[in-house]
């Protein structure tokens, strides 16, 4: 008998705009594997409400996501996508999970770790951030997660959670595993630091050529060396080993000319996935729809796993 497919998952936060580094540390092992599981994708829009303070923002960033999922090319007929808010089974699992876990475990979560090293005050929703994670990936049985490096402790709470509640309960909630890419788990940005929206440091996967153009000239450059690591680092995403070999050492100092075919590089590679995100952004019902059935599905897929969550911590009497 052949083996029962396994369950893939992973979401985006909608609060901001698409970068490479999401682009290769999430997606792309999400969408090389996808149609070998039954696949979910999630927009994580309560997770971003630990950042987001306005509605209209709010609101059109989910909607981006979704085009996103669409434009790199998943087909939404061949994987639930859906937002974690249409999904209150979500927050209701999220707090039973908190009632598991200790104050001291949360406080090591590297995300409000370094909202306090900073200084800043973090909220209540950063502090149990990744009990809400956990739900998203424990509710629908995951086996696998592509993430970034920087989601892989946020794995780790997501197994401890499990883990606590079969403790407690019984048997109820299997372990995920964590997918990160070797070579993606940690895409650099434009000044050789981790990608991240938080730093400034991005490149915007679908900008336009010219956005493109702009940043790619802007990545920080030393000019001491032969070879500008950063501008290599990006590069490496894109072109094979040997052939940036042959470019690098044909154009040794030559700093823009590199940059310039870092540009065409990531142009030759955007466009087809630019044109298939503006297609679909010219029916927006459309795309709304994929949101909606896809929620559809997702919750009654929750309610059945928490009608035994109920039924086993006793609040259904
Ligand atoms: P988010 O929205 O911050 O980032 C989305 C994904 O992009 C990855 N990533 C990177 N990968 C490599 N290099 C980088 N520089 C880089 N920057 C970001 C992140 O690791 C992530 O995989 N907590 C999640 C969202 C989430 C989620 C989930 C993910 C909520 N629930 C359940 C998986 C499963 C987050 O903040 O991702």
């Amino acid at each position: 008998m052949a083996a029962a497919k396994k369950r893939l998952l992973t979401g985006l936060q909608s609060s901001g705009t698409l970068h490479i580094g999401n682009y290769f540390g999430a997606l792309k092992p999400f969408l090389d594997t996808y149609q070998q599981y039954h696949s979910m994708l999630m927009v994580a829009d309560y997770h971003s409400l630990t950042t987001v303070k306005d509605a209209a923002l709010l609101r059109t960033n989910i909607v981006n996501v979704v085009l996103d999922y669409l434009g790199i090319g998943i087909n939404p007929e061949e994987v639930i996508i859906f937002q974690q808010s249409r999904v209150p089974q979500h927050t209701e699992l999220a707090w039973i999970f908190e009632c598991l876990v200790s104050v001291p475990f949360l406080m090591q979560a590297h995300a409000y770790k370094d909202k306090v090293a900073k200084g800043l005050e973090a909220n209540a929703g950063l502090f149990n951030y990744p009990m809400l994670m956990a739900t998203d990936i424990l509710l629908y049985d995951t086996d696998i997660v592509p993430v970034g490096k920087d989601q892989q402790q946020h794995i780790e709470y997501a197994r401890e959670a499990a883990v606590k509640f079969n403790n407690a309960f019984g048997p109820t909630f299997k372990e995920p595993k964590e997918l990160i890419l070797k070579g993606a788990g940690t895409v650099p940005g434009i000044d050789g630091e981790k990608m991240s929206k938080s730093y400034g440091n991005t490149i915007p996967l679908f900008g336009t050529k010219d956005e493109i153009a702009k940043t790619v000239m802007s990545i920080v450059t030393d000019s001491s060396g032969e070879r500008p690591a950063n501008v290599y680092a990006i590069h490496k995403l894109f072109k094979a080993d040997a052939e940036l070999e042959t470019l690098y050492s044909a154009n040794k100092g030559n700093y823009k000319a590199l940059k310039e075919a870092l540009i065409e590089e990531i142009e030759a590679f955007v466009a087809p996935m630019r044109e298939r995100r503006e297609n679909y952004a010219k029916d927006l019902d459309s795309v709304k729809k994929v949101l909606e059935e896809g929620s559809e599905k997702a919750r009654e897929m929750a309610e059945k796993k928490m009608t035994a969550v109920r039924e086993k911590v006793g609040v259904t009497i």
